[in-house]
């Protein structure tokens, strides 16, 4: 991130998406005193506005937007006002219908939504540079604007294009990427294979619908292209702005959240001034506030510090098969660990419910019913607790332990024809993940190319399916510097094209894990084995196995029946100056849970803090306070120890600090120093 371009307003930014174009006129001075009351301080505006501020090619009506930004203004709120490229006008589409998206199937999408455009079709990239310049042109020094929103939610929709105007884009990426060298390009993809070799560039598209299954580098090529396509797009928006506006940051809202996998947002936060993310909770998943706090986690390292949390929701969105309301006080606890894992400032979508339209049963911050509604009186308790967290801004997150995230990875390991079609890389990220945040240890993420790994005691690699040779390099120094490692199973299997690296497997990482593997034994859905050894007892493990054996490795744990009994399912290797663990298997949460603590314990990790179950802690380390984040979820309540003062209330704290039943507390403790003694 640009150190220039930052966001100043001072404490928590705290708003919304404004769409006061789907309102009349009259509304819009009850939505100011309405956010006044609330405490909101910055909204994003413009971002679906296209149809109405360019009616007609090259024909602007800036009139709504400039009244909408002067009453902003002249009400103390800042505006993140946004190119509002993500919904082109249908007048756009009359004149280029070419830039509707293609599928795989090769079916032409029609308009009458949103995100339905070819991210390679020119069309599209001039009018969207057009209209983002002379918004930027006319708005750069308006007093309101504060941060450009550039797009929304790139991918959401249309993630991939398969027409012919994306096949030759992907061919000029590709031609790029292999040095114009076609046999570089047929020896990666393994062409020889099914008689796939290409004699010439255009006889290469996009994976298509084909009758039978794919080559996977091919694919895992295209999701890289697709991703990067996106990312140019941004980048252009980005810089027609800069040039108007130099001094103003620019964001886009990333998508770090369960289902979306479409971006590689290692290459893309760097090229952010800002990052933010939107994120909503699914109604199926029973701990949705692990997934809260694993994407905050995940956000925060790709942003390598505070963030903006552009979009979560107040209450149920509208877009599951049944959308769950939020239970009492789980907005509030939402917001806050939100901010607790990273978050400088917290919106929602939206802040007015609309009547009309796709979403008019999505939550808001102003719902239907008003403000005789139990979510306002939510909306207006969180503008007080943001503006008393104030402190806590640009503060960051010390952690001991790192987890690898790879989106190569996940991209290659859910490809089509591989072992076991089970296998969700972000499931099994968040099986490592949710014994660690019970425990209140406290996780960045990282690159497997991530430098200076030596700030951490102990790495985890849950299933790293794909690694290239810098990364494997990168993590077994790590470990022959005297870090600890522990590698989930089917790691290192396959190199940065997809081969598999040969001579057993977990290829990469066989010598560093001291183990070697001839045969992977996937288990059916329902199929468990017992695990025996230093296990808990009644330990087991599913979904996976491995017939392993010990090449310098001792056995921590084996199977206790099934195929592979006696066979070590968990093992530990000392190596260089440090220690690698393998868990071969995928082993049921409670023996999980003991081994990652075994682990840790001896890497040397200890949580933030001990806490009852349920309760969620957190710390931001400020330059002379740790900010500690007591998170409620279980309804009970605790006694914490803690001295300093807690934040919400104002009230000091002595020896330790209640959280209340389904609550938050907000410790400041001095730290240690000149300014203590
Ligand atoms: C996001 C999107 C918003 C709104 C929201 C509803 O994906 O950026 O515009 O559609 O979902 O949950």
């Amino acid at each position: 991130m640009s150190t220039e371009r930052r966001l100043r307003p001072p404490g928590l930014a705290y708003g919304g998406d404004y769409n006061p174009e789907q309102w009349p006129e009259e509304v819009w001075a009850q939505d100011m005193a309405l956010m006044r009351e609330a405490g909101v301080t910055m909204v994003s505006v413009g971002i679906f506005s296209w149809a109405l501020l360019e009616p007609s090619e090259g024909v602007y009506d800036f009139s709504r937007m400039d009244k909408i930004l002067d009453l902003l203004h002249e009400n103390g709120i800042a505006a993140d006002l946004a190119t509002p490229t993500a919904a082109p006008p249908a007048w756009f589409f009359h004149a280029h219908p070419e830039a509707l998206p293609v599928d795989s199937d090769g079916r032409r999408l029609s308009y009458g939504s949103r995100q339905t455009f070819c991210p390679s079709s020119p069309a599209y990239r001039t009018a969207a540079l057009r209209i983002a310049g002379a918004l930027a042109e006319r708005y750069a020094d308006h007093p309101a604007v504060v941060m450009w929103h550039v797009h929304n939610e790139y991918g959401c929709h249309n993630s991939a294009c398969y027409c012919d105007t994306s096949a030759a884009a992907f061919r000029k990426w590709l031609k790029a990427k292999y040095d114009n060298d076609l046999d570089a390009l047929n020896e990666a993809w393994g062409t020889a294979f099914w008689s796939q070799w290409y004699h010439d560039w255009e006889e290469i598209l996009p994976p298509r619908a084909t009758g039978a299954d794919p080559n996977p580098t091919h694919r895992l090529d295209w999701r890289r292209f697709c991703s990067d396509e996106l990312l140019s797009l941004f980048t252009a928006e980005r810089d027609v702005i800069r040039r108007a506006a130099p001094g103003t940051p620019a964001t886009t809202n990333f998508m770090v959240m369960h289902n979306f996998d479409a971006l590689d947002y290692w290459r893309w936060a760097p090229e952010l001034d800002v990052v933010s993310n939107d994120h909503y909770l699914r109604s199926t998943d029973p701990e949705s506030e692990i997934d809260v706090a694993l994407c905050g986690d995940l956000v925060r390292s790709l942003a390598g510090g505070p963030w903006l949390l552009m979009e979560h929701s107040t209450g149920a969105v509208n877009w599951q098969p049944v959308n769950r309301a939020k239970n009492p006080g789980e907005m509030r606890r939402n917001a806050l660990a939100h901010v607790a894992h990273g978050a400088d400032g917290i919106a929602y979508f939206q802040w007015r419910a609309a009547k009309a339209g796709a979403e008019q049963w999505h939550s808001a911050m102003l719902p239907h019913a008003g403000t005789d509604s139990q979510i306002w009186q939510d909306v207006v308790q969180l503008g007080a607790d943001l503006r008393a967290l104030a402190e806590v801004r640009g503060s960051t997150s010390p952690a001991q332990v790192a987890i690898v995230w790879d989106w190569n990875a996940r991209w290659a390991m859910e490809q089509p024809c591989q072992p076991s079609a089970e296998l969700r890389f972000q499931d099994l990220v968040r099986h490592w993940y949710a014994p660690l945040w019970e425990a209140g240890v406290a996780v960045d993420f990282i690159h497997p190319d991530t430098p200076d790994l030596d700030r951490y005691r102990l790495v985890l690699a849950p299933s790293l399916y794909l690694v290239d040779d810098a990364g494997t390099a990168n993590l077994t120094a790590f470990v022959e510097r005297g870090g600890t490692l522990a590698v989930g199973f089917h790691s290192g299997a396959v190199d940065e094209n997809c081969h598999i690296r040969l001579g057993g497997y977990p290829g990469a990482f066989r010598e560093l894990l001291g183990v070697h593997c001839d045969e992977l034994f996937p288990l059916l859905p329902g199929v468990q084995v017992a695990l025996t050894g230093q296990v808990p007892q009644d330990a087991t493990a599913d979904l996976w196995t491995e017939r392993l054996r010990l090449t310098g490795a001792e056995a921590v744990a084996r199977y206790a029946d099934g195929p592979l009994a006696d066979v070590p399912a968990i093992t530990r290797h000392a190596y260089g100056n440090g220690t690698a663990w393998y868990i071969a298997t995928h082993p049921d949460p409670t023996t999980l849970a003991a081994l990652l603590e075994r682990i840790r314990r001896q890497a040397g990790v200890r949580p933030e803090r001990e806490v009852p179950p349920g309760i969620e802690v957190v710390k931001r380390r400020g330059t002379d306070a740790d900010y500690l984040f007591l998170i409620d979820h279980a309804g009970r309540g605790a006694e914490i120890p803690a001295d300093g003062v807690e934040l919400l209330t104002g009230k000091p704290v002595v020896g330790s600090v209640t959280v209340p039943e389904g609550s938050v507390a907000v410790v400041r403790e001095p730290l240690p120093g000149p300014s203590a003694e």
